[in-house]
């Protein structure tokens, strides 16, 4: 009889380590799927553009037009820029320089023949969405603009990424680095 009691533990012991073991090997095959959770959940940062951490704007394909544009040869390109709320009011207040949390969103489709109608032409492929964000005092080097320049989805190198600020400012200082104005 003695002999039983000790034997019962022992086998009691070693249930509860093997099902320590067992709740281990359990949550360790969980970390990759938790840990991939928690950066699903912050695709924002992974999608933002080099230099100035600019994303796309979420609902950018509801916003207002302020005018569209065309682009010649070797890209043919037509473009339309459109802005948030605070980029309109400033457009129609005539409002310069633009205020802090205006954001402007350049769409680009290769120029295509309509299918329909010779003469016409339509948005084909979809090649880049361009983005300027205003901050005056986070991008205070680059005229108080933000940059980012995406190709299906993602933002392109940081070298392109130096280019933007450069053209803008040379050439359309006097407007507040942007060269678009409100289509009539
Ligand atoms: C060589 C000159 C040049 C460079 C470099 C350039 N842009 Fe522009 N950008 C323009 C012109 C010209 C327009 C006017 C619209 C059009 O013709 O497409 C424009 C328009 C825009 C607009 C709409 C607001 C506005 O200013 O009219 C955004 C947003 C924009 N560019 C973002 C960028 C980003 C981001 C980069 C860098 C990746 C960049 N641009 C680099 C010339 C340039």
């Amino acid at each position: 009889m003695p002999s039983i009691e000790p034997e019962k533990k022992k086998f009691s012991y070693a249930t509860v380590i093997t099902l320590a073991v067992l709740l281990l090997v359990a949550l360790l095959t969980c970390v990759p799927y938790l840990a991939s959770i928690a950066l699903a959940e912050g695709p924002v940062v992974t999608d933002a553009s080099p230099i100035f951490g600019v994303t796309i704007p979420v609902n950018y394909k509801q916003w207002e037009l302020i005018a569209p544009a065309e682009e010649a040869a070797p890209l043919n390109e037509l473009r339309a820029v459109v802005g948030n709320q605070t980029a309109i009011d400033a457009y129609q207040d005539g409002k310069l320089p633009f205020p802090d949390g205006t954001i402007l969103v350049k769409r680009a489709w290769k120029r295509t023949q309509s299918p329909d109608f010779a003469s016409a032409t339509i948005p084909g492929t979809a090649t880049t969405v361009q983005v300027m964000v205003k901050d005056s005092k986070k991008y205070a080097a680059t005229g108080g603009w933000g940059f980012g320049r995406f190709i299906n989805g993602k933002p392109v190198n940081e070298a392109q990424h130096r280019t933007c600020f450069a053209c803008h400012e040379a050439r359309a200082k006097g407007h507040d680095y942007v060269f678009t104005r409100l289509a009539p």
